[in-house]
């Protein structure tokens, strides 16, 4: 959203469709605009299905006059398929006002009954059109747009962000938020509004951070906040300190491109900051008393998708280094199945946005059955961080490709982080122990960088596969979520079938599926590690190979043992064992990358997927 000057120009349109373009990552699947021009009696609007260049075509074909003010949105589908008719915003009333939404109206087909009754009739099929017919009705009786959104947002049930702009007061954006995210940008002579700091931070970087439950108001020269009573509320101010370049492709084909080449940075900047003048560790906002985190008896990590495979690390890493049992569990399925949590077990959340809805309801049920959450969020500002007891920030930078890679790695730095702290509060370790494991860390960004360098010959094995069907992914220990994450990687943006595996569970079933050609991946522990967990993880690489599988094998530099048996080596750099994963995903993120590429494929906006999915 977007409110300016009051002499009509073209700033809103193009301040809306940047914004657009840099919230895409959010979904894609149809975009729309809405501008308000003084004097007209209807809102000028534009919506096409399919992404945002569509819209710009068509808006190219077809220009809007001249506005104050205006809103704008990019959908990802949840009622109603990514049709034009379906996209945002819909105008209603007569073409007086516009609405745009974020998240699902679950009460939606009550009060489409109820408006149906009195004569209103439907275009869409989805959920905000019954919101925004509720809104103009609502506005036809108070006279107030503001107003009228807090009473509108008290009859919804779900979650929602709503935008709305309306002809008879067309300098005025008046948003609302219950669960989803909603951020304003305070900008000098106009102020915006964004479901991400990206959306404006070319802008303003002096943001508001909405709460819960609450509407806003903006105009070029004033925001205002109330809750759902209309009682004035507050939000919290923050400034952005992203730079606006950091959201640009810098020079490479693609945003996976570049956040895979930001990744030494991102795991150097995750472990910035990380000690405090005696040189113990630190957590950034740390609301939890340190007696209750000495007295955890169990630790739950929930997250969905790639942040799940980070969570699955972290389990490695946390029961070695602390004796804590730690369970993992992705977020959606922890909150339905009344999970065993009391104030005894710390949650552990692990999200980019801070906003994934799984994640966030889980966090929310953890904490109701009186667990302390600790979230290792990306996105300052967001949500989860915000309803969590203590926060660590993995400083990665905006990442914009759908599918998660700078972001991951961060994640997984930070369970270590996490990991010494709990180890260094309960006493499992020696403080110049955790300081050796901590420089080990530190070391690890140059040796991504050397992973990275070494790209070319993983992006000219992934041409040769480009009519693969089915690649399989093997690991144990740590090395099998890599092998998930690998597969998912796969699954994510060259649409092939990928499966990842714990490598000693392949002779339980999964050998079944290797024959004459099938590719698999393997990925190789340390040969420098404690016990035979190497030596049985290359006698898996032989059964497979045995039985005619072309074998991609993830191996430690001076890993000899393992050329027999391999047809394509990736040479990683040593590192201990458990903290490999930072270097043998890297390899697996840009076969991917390479592979979709290859097929003709978008790396950075797969089919389907949408960055922060912020519906449950
Ligand atoms: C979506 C994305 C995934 C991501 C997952 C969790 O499904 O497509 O790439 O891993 O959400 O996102 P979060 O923001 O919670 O890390």
């Amino acid at each position: 959203g977007y409110a300016g000057p009051v002499q009509p120009s073209g700033r809103p349109l193009d301040v809306v469709l940047e914004g657009l373009r840099r919230l895409e990552y959010r979904g894609y699947d149809s975009a729309g605009v809405a501008l308000t021009v003084p004097g007209q009696t209807v809102v000028s609007s534009a919506k096409k299905s399919g992404k945002l260049v569509n819209l710009v075509d068509e808006l190219a074909a077809h220009p809007l006059p001249e506005a104050v003010a205006g809103i704008g949105h990019t959908r990802w589908a949840t009622h109603g398929g990514p049709t034009d008719v379906n996209a945002h915003p819909h105008v209603v009333d007569g073409g007086r006002l516009a609405v745009i939404h974020n998240g699902i109206v679950e009460n939606f087909a009550a009060l489409k009954e109820e408006l149906a009754a009195e004569g209103v009739t439907f275009l869409s099929q989805t959920d905000t059109e019954v919101a925004a017919h509720l809104l103009a009705r609502t506005f036809r009786e108070v006279g107030d747009l503001t107003v009228a959104m807090t009473v509108v947002a008290r009859r919804l049930e779900g979650t929602f962000t709503l935008l709305a702009v309306h002809a008879d007061d067309p300098a005025t954006v008046v948003g609302a938020r219950h669960d989803s995210p909603l951020v304003v940008g305070l900008g000098d002579g106009e102020n915006f509004l964004g479901s991400d700091v990206a959306a404006f931070v070319s802008h303003t970087t002096e943001a508001l951070e909405l709460g819960q439950d609450q509407v806003v108001t903006i105009t070029a020269t004033s925001v205002d906040v109330v809750d759902f009573d209309g009682e004035p509320a507050q939000a919290k101010r923050f400034s952005v300190d992203w730079d606006a370049a950091a959201a640009e492709k810098g020079g490479f084909e693609s945003f996976m491109d570049k956040e895979i080449h930001d990744q030494p940075q991102a795991v150097g900047d995750t472990l910035l900051g990380r000690t405090d003048v005696d040189g113990r560790l630190i957590l950034d906002d740390l609301k939890i008393d340190e007696a209750v985190l000495r007295s955890v008896d169990k630790i739950v990590v929930i997250a969905c998708g790639t942040a799940a495979y980070a969570g699955h690390v972290a389990k490695y890493a946390i029961e070695h280094w602390c004796r804590i049992p730690v369970e993992v569990e992705l977020a959606h399925e922890f909150r339905y199945r009344d999970p065993v949590v009391n104030e005894k077990t710390l949650v552990v959340a692990i999200t980019q946005s801070g906003e994934t809805m799984d994640t966030l309801m889980a966090v929310r049920h953890a904490r109701e059955q009186g667990a302390k959450v600790i979230s290792i969020v990306n996105t300052n500002g967001s949500t989860i961080p915000r309803e969590s007891d203590a926060v660590l920030y993995t400083h990665a930078g905006p990442e914009i490709a759908v599918a998660s890679t700078k972001a991951f790695l961060s994640q997984i730095t930070a369970a270590y982080v996490l990991g010494l702290y709990l180890a260094q509060l309960r006493g499992n370790k020696f403080p110049d122990e955790i300081a050796l494991l901590m420089d080990e860390l530190r070391d690890m960004p140059r040796k991504i960088q050397t992973v990275i360098e070494r790209g070319e010959y993983v992006r000219s094995t992934a041409r040769s596969m480009k009519d693969a069907s089915s690649v399989l992914f093997l690991g144990r220990h740590v090395g099998f979520p890599v092998a998930m994450e690998g597969a998912l990687k796969l699954k994510e943006l060259a649409y092939i079938h990928a499966e990842g595996f714990a490598a000693g569970e392949l002779k339980h079933g999964p050998i079944a599926l290797i024959d004459e050609g099938q590719p698999v991946f393997v990925v190789v522990p340390s040969p420098r590690g404690r016990d035979s967990l190497h030596s049985k993880v290359v006698s898996n690489i032989q059964e497979i190979r045995a039985r005619g599988a072309r074998t991609l094998v993830i191996a430690e530099d001076g890993d000899d043992s393992v050329k027999a048996f391999a047809d394509e080596i990736f040479w990683i750099p040593q590192v201990p064992t458990l903290m490999q994963p930072l270097l043998a995903t890297v390899p697996l993120q840009i076969f991917a990358m390479a592979l979709a590429t290859a097929k003709g494929l978008d790396v950075d906006q797969p089919r389907n997927l949408a960055k922060s999915v912020t519906v449950e």
